[in-house]
């Protein structure tokens, strides 16, 4: 049966360790996994990304298979093409796609019509490749994932949600802060929850960043406006004491470390301070977009 991955519990907390800890020696050796030889990957992105598509382009290069980017207005998806003709169609030429686009009910619809792997690169309700990517980086920090709390700050948004489901599969806590009108996904937390009974993770949920940030390890943030909000620009207004500084740290544990998906806006979501001394981490977290996707392709294509 083919494997897909729209949502981080698509992988057992096993799974997840097994494509970390490859991915963490495919770091070493960018041409050593050729699962990709011969096979044609879509790169179908109906949203703009740099870090996704760049990282999708380049791994699948590096594991001997073509990329093709295919943007939304490029198809007859634009058009008002069916997805699931469209899934189907492309099933007849390609090996896999990755697919960012706004409606999760969208890659979920393509996924049923497609019957090769299909990989969630950002849908308005998840954003499971990054936090693969944002593990990743944990693990290497700090040697493990046991243990660890994970503190996000800011919108609920799909990075928000996924970290909920990422906690709760794999057994670590999450808090996450946000102000009340803006809080994550009652589908997500409802998620959350049901992995933590199995995991012991500690899945919580406040509109005070202080709460959030005491006794985490990671603090973590992303955009107050994603992507498709462009028109809610207005809700910045509701953010304020939600961004991550030197005083909201100094309620963090001192080994604590910042993480941000990135685009950044600094001044917003974060202070320019703190960004750039937690940029090493940051750009590791982007450069992991790299290897923990071609983990990712590995287990899913083989
Ligand atoms: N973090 C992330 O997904 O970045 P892009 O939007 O640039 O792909
Ligand atoms: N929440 C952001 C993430 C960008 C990588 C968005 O959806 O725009």
């Amino acid at each position: 049966m083919k494997k897909d991955f729209l949502n981080i519990s698509d992988l057992s907390k096993d799974e997840i360790l097994q494509v970390i800890d490859y991915a963490v020696k495919l770091k070493k050796d960018k041409f050593q996994d050729q699962t990709l030889k011969g096979k044609s990957i879509g790169l179908i992105f109906m949203k703009p990304s740099t870090r996704t598509r760049l990282s999708f382009e380049v791994g699948v290069y590096q594991m001997g298979g073509q990329p093709l980017y295919i943007t939304g207005s490029s198809t007859q998806l634009s058009r008002g093409e069916d997805i699931k003709d469209t899934a189907r169609v492309m099933a007849r030429y390609l090996d896999g796609v990755v697919i960012r686009t706004y409606s999760h009910n969208e890659i979920e619809q393509f996924a049923e019509y497609f019957d090769k792997p299909v990989i969630n690169a950002l849908t308005d309700y998840l954003h499971p490749c990054q936090i693969l990517a944002d593990l990743q980086t944990i693990y290497e920090k700090f040697g493990k994932l046991e243990g660890i709390k994970v503190a996000f700050v800011g919108d609920g948004n799909n990075v928000a949600n996924t970290w909920l489901i990422a906690g709760g599969v794999v057994g670590f806590d999450v808090s996450v802060a946000t102000p009340p009108e803006y809080e994550p996904s009652g589908k997500a937390v409802f998620e959350a929850v049901k992995h933590a009974e199995k995991t012991g993770a500690k899945i919580n949920i406040t509109n005070d960043p202080v709460e959030a940030v005491k006794n985490a390890d990671v603090i973590y943030t992303d955009v107050w406006v994603s992507m498709g909000q462009e028109g809610e620009r207005e809700k910045k207004e509701k953010f304020s004491g939600f961004q991550i500084n030197k005083q909201l740290l100094n309620y963090a544990s001192k080994d604590a470390i910042v993480m941000h998906c990135l685009p950044a806006h600094k001044g917003e979501e974060i202070s320019e301070d703190i960004f750039e001394e937690f940029a090493d981490v940051i750009f590791d977290e982007a450069e992991n977009r790299l290897h923990s996707q071609k983990a990712l392709m590995s287990f899913l294509f083989k």
